[in-house]
């Protein structure tokens, strides 16, 4: 996966809030979608409230006076790569991923020998205790199912007075403007529900409080996308839901054709608040 041939009708999210395939992400390798789960990532980039929140990230870090920096789940390494360019001159980054394809493609797109990428798991990070000066996570803790035991992982590895910066979605939080709102409620909670755990944006202060990270700011950032993004995200969802009984097919296409039609009239409006949740180490 390259980011030529990106441009076009957006097609996807990947992620969640945005109306997200909330499964794949955890099998990224075993999904027969890696590819595009990879490109949904590439395009979820390309939204203009994401890139804004990935800057305050970044700004969130202090990474100017930072030597050594991780990424934890760093999927295809851009945050890697942003993350060095804010750093002084020998500075370096590793960023680990579970899934294999998202290590060779970050791997193929290292462009410097001052980032390193490695298979491994969040909650079990091969790096000694307090070697990096700031350590961040963007839309990872949504796919792990002890969220808690990935933050004291990152608790262990960053330094003394060391930073973190997680950024993670809220499913709570996802609105369409659609006029059945019972069927949308159902939906999008139903959809909040089939995930690890759809409430874990709000969740994350607490987690880096309780992991001994001072000074926490939260800052929440809703991130808007459009109708084909939005679509594309929630087919997966969307038919689990139908295959378990929880709306019928004709339902489903009827939300989604009002959707649709709101789209052609110009008036559709969705997007979902993320929290972006930063901290110093004690
Ligand atoms: C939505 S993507 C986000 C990738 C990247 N942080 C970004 O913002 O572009 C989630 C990533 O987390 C990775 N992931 C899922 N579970 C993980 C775990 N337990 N340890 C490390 N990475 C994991 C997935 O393989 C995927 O690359």
């Amino acid at each position: 996966v390259t980011r030529a041939g990106t441009g076009g009708a957006p097609a996807g999210p990947g992620r969640a809030g945005s109306g997200a395939d909330l499964r794949a992400f955890r099998a990224a390798d075993t999904d027969a979608e890696a590819g595009p789960l990879m490109q949904s990532l590439i395009r979820a980039k390309e939204l203009p409230g994401l890139r804004a929140a990935e800057a305050g990230m970044l700004a969130e870090l202090g990474l100017g006076r930072v030597q050594f920096a991780l990424d934890v789940g760093c999927g295809l390494g851009d945050g890697a790569v942003a993350m060095l360019g804010r750093m002084p001159s020998g500075g370096r980054v590793a960023g680990v991923d579970t899934s294999q394809a998202m290590i060779a493609a970050a791997r193929r797109q290292a462009t410097s020998s001052r980032l390193s990428f490695a298979v491994a798991t969040a909650a079990c990070l091969p790096f000694p205790a307090g070697c990096f000066g700031a350590c961040r996570a963007e839309s990872v803790l949504q796919h792990v199912p002890d969220p808690a035991q990935v933050v004291a992982e990152m608790a262990r590895v960053t330094r003394p007075g060391g930073r973190i910066a997680c950024f993670e979605f809220d499913l709570g939080l996802t609105v369409v403007d659609h006029p059945d709102k019972a069927l949308t409620r159902k939906i999008l909670d139903s959809v909040a529900d089939a995930a690890l755990d759809g409430w874990v944006g709000r969740q994350v202060p607490r987690l880096l409080r309780r992991a001994g990270f001072t000074g926490v700011r939260v800052q929440a950032r809703t991130i808007f996308a459009g109708f084909p993004f939005f679509r594309f995200g929630m087919r997966r969802p969307l038919a689990q839901l139908v295959a378990d009984g929880v709306i019928s097919g004709r339902d489903a296409v009827r939300w989604l054709a009002d959707l649709e039609q709101a789209d052609r009239a110009g008036e559709y409006l969705g997007g979902s608040t993320a929290f972006l949740v930063s901290a110093s180490r004690r």
